[in-house]
């Protein structure tokens, strides 16, 4: 059965049926924890300009993983058929990405988030320092916390992704060509996207060196 056998299903028709309500609050549950990560990165950002007078972030974006992607990875992944398998089983409804001038930042800004007294940490990924085999480079933290509701807290997975601009930069053009070509990216362009990942690692080196030389330096005095 293809995906859109098993969605045309009765049986599956009425598992949307069930699950539209609680998958709606779920998404808005995923919504609120998303808007507290945004506070704290917000809050990290104006102190660290306050602290060290240059901004550490570059941009911060953010999503909700939709109704129809959600059921998607649910199918991929053979999740039972609840709100709460899903709720466990699929760790990124919501998705925050912060993209850093310097690799020290990326680490930076993951070290003071994940030592908040409310933010569990449930695992973290760091390919910067072990990127994957096409040359993917990235933090990614997944995190726990409290959204707090009529009923109370209520425990919530928040991932975030955090990688310097050039990173950014590959990664996007690489999910690009990995949905273009569905996966089956010729070898060329593999071997195209690799170099391009080195060449973008070396702009960050340079970058990173270039900038703790400035701040480090003393500028030459007027008189
Ligand atoms: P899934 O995304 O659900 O498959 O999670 P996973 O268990 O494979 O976790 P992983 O940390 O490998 O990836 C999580 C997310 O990171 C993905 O959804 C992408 O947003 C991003 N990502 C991971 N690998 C790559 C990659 O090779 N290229 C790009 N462009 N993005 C990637
Ligand atoms: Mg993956």
């Amino acid at each position: 059965m293809d995906d859109a056998d098993r969605l045309a299903d009765p049986s599956m028709i009425e598992f949307i049926r069930r699950i539209r309500d609680p998958l709606a609050r779920m998404q808005m549950e995923h919504q609120f924890a998303v808007d507290e990560v945004l506070t704290k990165v917000s809050i990290l950002r104006r102190e660290f300009l306050h602290l060290h007078r240059y901004n550490p972030i570059e941009h911060v974006g953010s999503r909700v993983k939709s109704t129809p992607s959600i059921l998607d990875k649910v199918l991929r992944r053979g999740i039972e058929l609840s709100p709460e398998a899903i709720r466990a089983g699929i760790t990124d409804i919501a998705g925050v990405r912060i993209t850093c001038s310097f690799i020290a930042d990326t680490y930076r800004i993951l070290d003071t988030l994940t030592a908040q007294a409310d933010v569990r940490v449930v695992t973290i990924k760091d390919y910067i320092a072990d990127p994957k085999p096409n040359g993917y480079k990235s933090l990614h933290a997944i995190l726990e916390i409290p959204v707090f509701l009529t009923t109370g807290p209520v425990p919530t997975i928040v991932e975030v992704q955090i990688r310097t601009i050039a990173m950014d930069f590959w990664a996007s053009l690489e999910h690009k060509i990995y949905y273009k070509y569905e996966g089956a990216v010729p070898a060329h362009l593999t071997a195209d996207l690799s170099d391009a990942a080195e060449v973008a690692a070396q702009l960050d080196r340079r970058m990173e060196h270039l900038h703790q030389e400035v701040r480090t330096a003393t500028p030459p005095s007027d008189d």
